[in-house]
């Protein structure tokens, strides 16, 4: 792709994230809103005209036929991210997708498929993995500076005010603490130990089936992490990465970090690490890298790595008892 043209993005489906997506889209030079779409006509001319979008589509389809467009962001609901993925890849666009990539393994794999078939750039939207501190302290890890990594410790919690009649309880769109939010602390233990060799996990459930808080402990040769996510309760939104010689703090909150601590016995260092706009700014900074040098994925967040976190997900629903119909 030509890096002296401005890459234009598309957004599928304009709920809450898609409006910050937005605003950290502003912040990139050569980034252009060239098109959103929602289900519905007025919502769309409404956040078109509120970001100087020059086009607004009443369908989703209008928006996949439009060829103008190089590259879309998928922002609806888990359910739909696989059908939705693939179609984009088939108009021949490039797709970076919402977390949780897809509901389960297989269809991630399909979506995978697709764009090696279309031959078009594929990323799951992990922006915590674009963040400056948690690129930073993976480095120390790999580095050693804590040692041998022998626990991870990090969650996502906070209280749902109102659990009925939207996404977060919904099992038709995907719903549940441990796909929307649970994802982030599976995330960092995959990041830092990789693929757990057994895996523990207990969750409460509302009466739609969807759970409100789950417990994780993945199980390592000779590591262990212990994760949660919730919609009950909150939680310090702190990580921490815990070596034979020391310690990493990744400071609240850890997902969307401004800082991260050095911890060796007495000696405590605090690194400063301010993110571009609310943080997404630096997975939109990837994906344009990637489609500078035509690259279909992501060396920092591959399809392999959305296939294997999704395949961890996956385990961890069966051993809860998750099930979407
Ligand atoms: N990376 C992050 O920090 C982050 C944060 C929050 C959420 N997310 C992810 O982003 C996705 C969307 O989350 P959100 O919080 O933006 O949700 P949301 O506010 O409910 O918006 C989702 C949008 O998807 C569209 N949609 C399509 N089919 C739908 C259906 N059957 N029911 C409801 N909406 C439907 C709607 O847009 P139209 O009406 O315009 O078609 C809706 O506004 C989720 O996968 C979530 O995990 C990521």
């Amino acid at each position: 792709m030509d890096n002296n043209k401005k890459i234009k993005w598309g957004i599928v489906g304009l709920g809450r994230i898609a409006d910050e997506f937005a605003k950290d889209l502003q912040l990139i030079e050569s980034a252009e809103l060239s098109a959103v779409a929602s289900r519905n006509l007025e919502k769309a001319q409404e956040f078109a005209n509120k970001f100087q979008c020059p086009k607004a589509y009443g369908s989703y389809d209008e928006l996949f036929q439009d060829d103008s467009v190089d590259i879309l962001y998928i922002a609806t609901p888990h359910d739909s991210h696989a059908e939705l993925t693939i179609k984009a890849l088939q108009n021949n666009k490039h797709v970076l997708c919402e977390k949780p990539i897809a509901l389960n393994y297989q269809d991630t794999l399909q979506m995978v498929k697709t764009a090696k078939e279309y031959n078009k750039f594929l990323m799951e939207a992990f922006w915590t993995r674009f963040n400056p501190s948690v690129k930073e302290v993976l480095q120390h890890v790999q580095n050693g500076f804590i040692g041998e990594v022998k626990y991870v410790n990090a969650d996502f919690a906070f209280v749902v005010e109102n659990l009925e009649g939207n996404r977060t309880t919904d099992m038709k769109l995907g719903g549940g603490s441990l796909m929307d939010i649970g994802v982030y602390p599976l995330f960092l233990a995959y990041l830092i130990l990789g693929i757990p060799k057994e895996i523990a996990a207990k969750s409460n459930f509302h009466a739609t089936g969807a759970d409100l808080q789950t417990s994780i402990i993945l199980q390592y040769e000779s590591a262990q992490a212990i994760l949660h996510s919730s919609f009950l309760s909150s939680s310090n939104h702190k990580a921490t990465i815990s070596g034979t010689q020391g310690r990493i703090n990744i400071n609240p909150q850890w997902y969307m970090a401004e800082s991260y601590t050095l911890i060796q016995g007495e000696d405590k260092e605090k690194i400063k690490r301010p993110k571009l706009g609310k943080g997404y700014a630096h997975e939109i900074e990837e994906c344009h890298a990637c489609l500078w040098s035509d690259k279909i994925e992501s060396e920092l967040w591959s399809h392999q790595n959305s296939l294997d976190l999704i395949k961890i997900v996956e385990d961890v629903r069966e051993q809860i008892g998750l099930v979407y119909s």
